[in-house]
């Protein structure tokens, strides 16, 4: 069985070394802290879909390093908070705040999101959360959560990159787990338990491709830098991580594995 391996510890404690902000402009397009299967198209189309705006309260349920944040903080205007788990994402994006001058705008805290999200009722115009809900035990508390703090007419969004698409063996089950936690779900299972929290106005749109791209492109940039990588990470991990986005790559190309993105409002 493959065994455990870092990657979020080591892209964000590592977010200013040169090497991993190379691998993070060829992987994305755009360097942004980005851990995540979302392309630069889909982070253009999630403020649409989430209708921001200035006067927008945003919270964004798994921030990572925070560069995604605070990009829509910048471009429009709009306040946010951004919870995540690991200490090294949140120093980071705080850090980022800071120096970009948007501190007043956006904060970041470390926060484990399967617990009770610590705000009042109807405290937000929209949540979003990119791949991470995947890594939360207990989905239907969370969107309970969600609905709950956002405002009547707010508008919710998550991705979720483990939807079972086919067969698959015991082996790509733990390589694709190899970095963390990890909660598998049948199709369907999101719709029904996005409907049971309250939402309504729903739409799933197909996103395995983006995996299969990004994936791809992340394995190759990495590739190209091995042996700056290793120096960093050792080659146990740098071996752990390319067999991870390999098999996130045959998986999501395969559609064995699927990624959709969900998204709906809570009513006005
Ligand atoms: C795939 S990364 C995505 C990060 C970021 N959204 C992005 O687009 O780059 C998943 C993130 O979920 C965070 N995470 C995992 N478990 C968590 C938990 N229980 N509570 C909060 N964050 C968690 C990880 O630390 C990591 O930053």
């Amino acid at each position: 069985m493959p065994q455990k391996v870092d990657l979020y510890d080591t892209a964000y404690g590592n977010y200013e070394s040169q090497a991993y902000r190379q691998v993070r402009v060829e992987t994305y397009g755009a360097d942004l802290g980005q851990t995540s299967w979302v392309t630069a198209q889909e982070s253009e189309e999630i403020p649409r879909l989430l209708e921001l705006s200035l006067n927008s309260w945003v919270l964004e349920l798994g921030c990572g390093s925070g560069g995604y944040g605070l990009h829509l903080a910048e471009k429009v205007g709009c306040r946010l908070v951004g919870l995540d788990i690991n200490a090294p994402g949140v120093r980071n994006a705080n850090q980022l705040a800071l120096a970009r001058g948007l501190s007043s705008q956006a904060r970041f805290e470390q926060f484990d999101v399967s617990d009770n999200l610590p705000f009042d009722d109807n405290a937000f115009d929209a949540i979003f959360s990119n791949d991470v809900l995947c890594h939360i035990p207990g989905r239907p508390r969370v969107l309970g959560e969600m609905y709950r703090i956002l405002k009547p007419g707010g508008r919710m969004l998550f991705s979720d990159a483990l939807v079972i698409g086919g067969m698959l063996s015991h082996e790509e089950i733990a390589t694709r787990s190899s970095i963390g936690f990890y909660v598998y779900s049948p199709p369907g299972e999101n719709e029904r338990f996005i409907e049971r929290a309250g939402f309504c106005r729903m739409r799933v749109i197909d996103k395995t491709e983006n995996a299969a791209q990004i994936s791809k492109r992340w394995h190759e940039a990495r590739e190209k830098r091995k042996r700056e990588l290793v120096a960093i990470e050792g080659n146990v991990n740098f071996e752990g991580l390319q067999r991870f986005l390999s098999c996130v790559h045959i998986l999501t190309s395969e559609k064995r594995l699927l990624r959709y993105l969900y998204f709906a409002s809570k009513n006005s």
